[in-house]
C-alpha cells in the first residue's frame, strides 16, 4: 500500500515537473534569436566591432568600443534595456550620445532584431 502511494506521489510530481508552466511557449516565441543576432552583427556591427566583438578599431580619435561580455553588461548596469538604447538611439548608460561613426540604429533595425543582436553579444566573452 505504502508503495502504491510512493508510486502515485512519484506519478504525480514528475507530471508536474514535465508540464509546461503556463506562459513558458509564449516566453519562448519572443525571446530573442541569437542565431539571427549573429547574422545581423555580421552584416551591421562586424565591420566596425570586429568579428569578435572586441572593437579597438579608430576613427580619428574614437576607438569603437568592445561590446564583448562582461564589460559591455558592467557598464550598462546589467541592464539590456540601456543596452538597446544605445543600439537604437545611440546614448550611453548615461543617456548621453555615443561618439559618432555610431549610429542610432533606430528605423534601420527593429527593436526585436536589436535585441537579437543584444543576445547574441552575451555570447561573446573578453
Ligand atoms: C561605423 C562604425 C560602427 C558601426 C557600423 C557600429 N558601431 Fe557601435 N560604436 C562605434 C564606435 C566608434 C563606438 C564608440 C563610441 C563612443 O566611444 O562614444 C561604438 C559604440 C557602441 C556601443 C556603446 C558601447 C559602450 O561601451 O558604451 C554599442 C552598444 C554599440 N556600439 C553597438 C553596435 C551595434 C550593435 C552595431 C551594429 C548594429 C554597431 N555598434 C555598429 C562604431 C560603430
Amino acid at each position: 500500500m505504502r508503495q502504491a502511494i510512493k508510486a502515485a506521489l512519484f506519478l504525480a510530481a514528475s507530471l508536474l515537473t514535465a508540464l509546461p508552466l503556463p506562459g513558458t511557449a509564449l516566453a519562448q516565441a519572443s525571446s530573442p534569436d541569437v542565431a539571427t543576432g549573429a547574422t545581423l552583427y555580421a552584416d551591421h556591427c562586424a565591420k566596425c566591432h570586429m568579428a569578435n566583438g572586441a572593437g579597438g578599431k579608430m576613427f580619428g580619435s574614437v576607438a569603437s568600443a568592445d561590446l564583448r561580455a562582461p564589460g559591455l553588461e558592467q557598464t550598462y548596469h546589467n541592464n539590456d534595456n540601456l543596452i538597446l538604447r544605445a543600439v537604437l538611439e545611440a546614448k550611453d548608460q548615461d543617456d548621453v550620445p555615443l561618439n559618432k561613426p555610431m549610429h542610432a540604429w533606430k528605423g534601420k533595425l527593429t527593436t526585436t532584431q536589436a535585441r537579437d543582436i543584444i543576445a547574441y553579444l552575451h555570447t561573446l566573452r573578453s
